[in-house]
């Protein structure tokens, strides 16, 4: 439906873009260059040569494949280095990496917890969190979006009642760029002796003075979260989830997460390019400030010009909301035309009124690129409001279209 109304109102589908090259702070789609707003390249290392000759290495060392589960036949040292080295950037014991970012959420939540447990989140939470609190049977609540005295009360209310209790929340939200307060979240875990479990995959290399996350950003101590998740796909341009934390939790994860004992090990150049990608993190913080001027200044400008940015902090991620589909669709469009690729985020990935476009920053762009992607933005962004919609006409398409796929009115 969402497909054919788009067609309808002569937009273009902007999803499934053929890029052909690096996807960076530019892209070439359809042979054009384009300036890029639609990548988690953060701090810009994908096709960085020290990481493309880590993973080259790796395939010559070991293979394209470990082709087993890591218990069986699939360890190799490049797992291990990757783990260590992650471990050691979260200020934690020991990590296990796995092969998705998204399964290692739902097979590591799923295996934890049971029915007789609690699962509170906040209510923005990724959808992989969802997917493993959905396999585990544990009674799930959501609390608003940040709101750590809504999720007091819901601990306050259900906690006793279960025998475990975990807490999740994510460290930079995906969708707004805002951050969580974690020294409330830290304090009311340990009140309601529940697990505290923080998604990394859109903080590690964004917060913090040295891009380690976000207890580098608050300057918490990380062994007060109890579970530390993350992913290798987004500023350590691989492909992976990760579990940092208490030995015993890791050790015990190796042993009993189907996800992990029941799946292959990661790939030798995956774990190899984000060993090497780790590295450079570490040797060039400037990437993580650079990424957070430019996305700073992308927010200043956005607002100044009178968008409406949420409760971005502008570290990397900036939405504008447009307050309806059909408008986020429509500017989407008009900023391709204009050489800028940025995504639309419609309904229903989030509710009607919080359509989007979300601007992914890299520590690649340049600030003249940041400066005329906001103008164009703001061109842009003032002709599509003024625009019509005929939504009488497009409701009764609609209805047509239902009527012909079902052979019902609609
Ligand atoms: C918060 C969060 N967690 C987990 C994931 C899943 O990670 P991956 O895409 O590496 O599987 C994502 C992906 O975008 C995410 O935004």
């Amino acid at each position: 439906m969402t497909r054919e109304a788009a067609e309808f109102l002569g937009i273009e589908d902007p999803f499934f873009r053929v890029h052909e090259g690096i996807a960076g702070a530019e892209t070439l789609i359809g042979n054009r260059t384009y300036v890029n707003f639609a990548s988690y390249n953060y701090i810009g290392l994908n096709g960085h040569p020290m990481i493309s000759d880590a993973a080259k290495a790796a395939i010559d060392c070991y293979g394209t494949t470990v082709s087993a589960s890591r218990p069986v036949s699939g360890e190799r040292p490049i797992h291990r280095e990757l783990e260590q080295a992650l471990a050691r950037v979260h200020g934690c014991e020991d990590c296990v990496v796995l092969v998705g970012g998204h399964s290692t959420n739902v097979t590591v939540i799923g295996h934890l917890l049971d029915r007789n447990d609690l699962i509170v989140h906040d209510a923005l939470i990724h959808n992989s969190i969802v997917q493993g609190a959905t396999l585990s049977g544990a009674r799930r609540v959501s609390f608003r979006h940040l709101d750590h005295q809504a999720a007091e009360r819901l601990l306050g209310e259900l906690r006793q009642r279960y025998t475990h209790a975990l807490l999740v929340i994510e460290g930079h939200y995906s969708m707004d760029g805002d951050v969580p307060d974690l020294p409330s979240f830290i304090a009311l875990a340990r009140r309601h002796r529940a697990w505290l479990m923080v998604d990394e995959a859109h903080a590690l290399g964004v917060l913090g003075s040295r891009g380690f996350g976000t207890a580098d950003h608050f300057g918490v101590d990380p062994n007060d979260v109890d579970i530390w998740m993350g992913t290798l796909s987004k500023s350590l341009v691989s492909c992976g989830g990760y579990i940092a934390g208490r030995k015993d939790l890791i050790d015990y994860l190796k042993l009993a997460a189907p996800g992990f004992v029941f799946s292959v090990g990661m790939a030798p150049a995956a774990a190899a390019a984000a060993v090497a990608a780790l590295e450079l993190l570490k040797r060039e913080p400037e990437r993580v400030r650079r990424l957070n001027d430019r996305a700073g200044l992308f927010l200043q400008l956005a607002r100044e010009g009178g968008l409406d940015v949420g409760g971005s902090i502008g570290a990397s991620i900036v939405p504008v909301i447009t307050g309806s589909s059909i408008r986020a669709g429509r500017l989407a469009q008009a900023m391709f035309q204009r050489g800028i690729n940025v995504q639309p985020i419609l309904y229903p990935a989030v509710p009607e009124r919080a359509a989007r476009l979300r601007f992914f920053l890299t520590a690649e762009h340049s600030e003249t690129q940041v400066r005329d992607a906001v103008r164009i933005l703001l061109e842009e962004y003032r002709r599509v409001a003024s625009e019509p919609s005929d939504l009488a006409a497009l409701a009764r398409h609609l209805g047509n279209k239902w009527a012909s796929l079902t052979g019902r009115s609609a």
